[in-house]
């Protein structure tokens, strides 16, 4: 049996970092505040003359060279993001000529906002399990900083910069890799976190710009995030037979420590096995569960057979869970 597995992670994050105090001096806020309600302390924010694929071409070198494969082996890249370089073509093409990447491989973007890498696992285990494609480049990765509105202090104290990349492979006969991943979209929802301008419908003009900034309703958000967050990480545990006691790490969309609080009381999956960088990078969206997978890597939490659990839910809505024995 062919099974995918994660063979190589990397991260980029931009120099710069943004601490709630110095945003305390750019509107009405104060460090307590953001602290308590999101656990965010800091995030970081993309130099003006960078891009997202700069971010997402350095997380995926890191990941090829984790995984001891060379660029040129990379048969399919795809990138998660909703503020990639430009509305064409797909950021995965630059990152594919920056890293180079093989020419007439295949490499686009997908649009699911924060479940927009586990959307890009889940679509990468289809690609590998029918042998289209050997070796996958997954990469989430985000510049909200470039669509927050930085006058308002309900959503750019949210917010972060930064890029997660994992690269997955065909592996026969072991029973490490992925079980299986699920996914998820409420379009009934649209209008609880979106872009209104910038798009087909309403372009942008001299007249909207404050339309093309992130619009929340945070409390709706919070509500659906913990809902379907939990319910997809018990959907990942019901689907392999497995119990909230055979999970050694969650790792969640590191949006806001309270709604991974939340999850944690739904799923019974207590917060020691919860990895958090929350207070370090704030939401990087489609980023911000492959950092921390990267950092979980880094800090050495996770031992070969170990039980993961991967949850994240975003604008759409769309959410997502994947499984996988590390
Ligand atoms: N600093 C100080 N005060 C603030 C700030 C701020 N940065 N932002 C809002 N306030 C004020 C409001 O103006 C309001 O004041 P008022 O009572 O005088 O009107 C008060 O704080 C309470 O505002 P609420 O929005 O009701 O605050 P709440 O407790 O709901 O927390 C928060 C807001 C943190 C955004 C919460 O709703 C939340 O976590 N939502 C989830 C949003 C999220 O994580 N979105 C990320 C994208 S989606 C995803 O990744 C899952």
């Amino acid at each position: 049996m062919i099974r995918s597995r994660i063979v190589g992670t990397g991260r980029a994050v931009p120099a710069k970092k943004l601490t709630n105090d110095d945003l305390s001096k750019m509107v009405d806020t104060s460090d307590s505040w953001i602290f308590e309600r999101t656990g965010i302390r800091e995030r970081h924010i993309l130099e003006p003359s960078l891009a997202a694929s700069d971010l997402a071409t350095e997380a995926g070198e890191k990941a090829c060279r984790a995984a001891g494969i060379a660029p040129a082996d990379v048969d399919c890249i795809i990138v998660g993001t909703v503020t990639g370089d430009c509305p064409f073509p797909a950021t995965a093409t630059f990152v594919q000529k920056k890293l180079g990447a093989r020419s007439g491989g295949c490499a686009f973007d997908l649009s699911a906002a924060c479940a927009g890498f586990l959307y890009g696992v889940s679509i990468a285990d289809s690609f590998i399990k029918t042998k289209q494609f050997k070796n996958v480049l997954i990469i989430g990765v985000e510049v909200l900083s470039r669509i927050v509105d930085w006058t308002d202090r309900s959503t750019c104290v949210l917010f972060g910069d930064g890029a997660g990349a994992v690269l997955m492979t065909a592996d026969s006969g072991g029973v490490r890799g992925l079980l299986s991943t699920h996914l998820f979209a409420d379009g009934t929802q649209t209008d609880i976190l979106l872009q209104h301008a910038g798009g087909s419908r309403e372009p942008l003009t001299a007249d909207n710009a404050k339309r093309f900034f992130v619009h929340m309703n945070g409390r709706e958000v919070y509500k659906h995030a913990v809902r379907n967050m939990a319910a997809s990480a018990r959907t990942a545990l019901e689907a392999n037979g497995l119990t909230p006691a055979d999970v050694a790490w969650v790792i969640g969309h590191q949006a806001n420590l309270r709604i991974l609080e939340g999850v944690s009381e739904r799923v019974g999956i207590p917060m020691d096995r919860f990895f958090l960088n929350v207070d370090r990078y704030g939401n990087t969206s489609s980023a911000s569960v492959p950092t921390a997978l990267d950092e979980a890597i880094e800090q050495k939490k996770l031992r070969e057979g170990d039980i993961l659990v991967f949850t994240a839910l975003g604008g759409g809505l769309a959410w997502a869970s994947a499984a996988v024995r590390w």
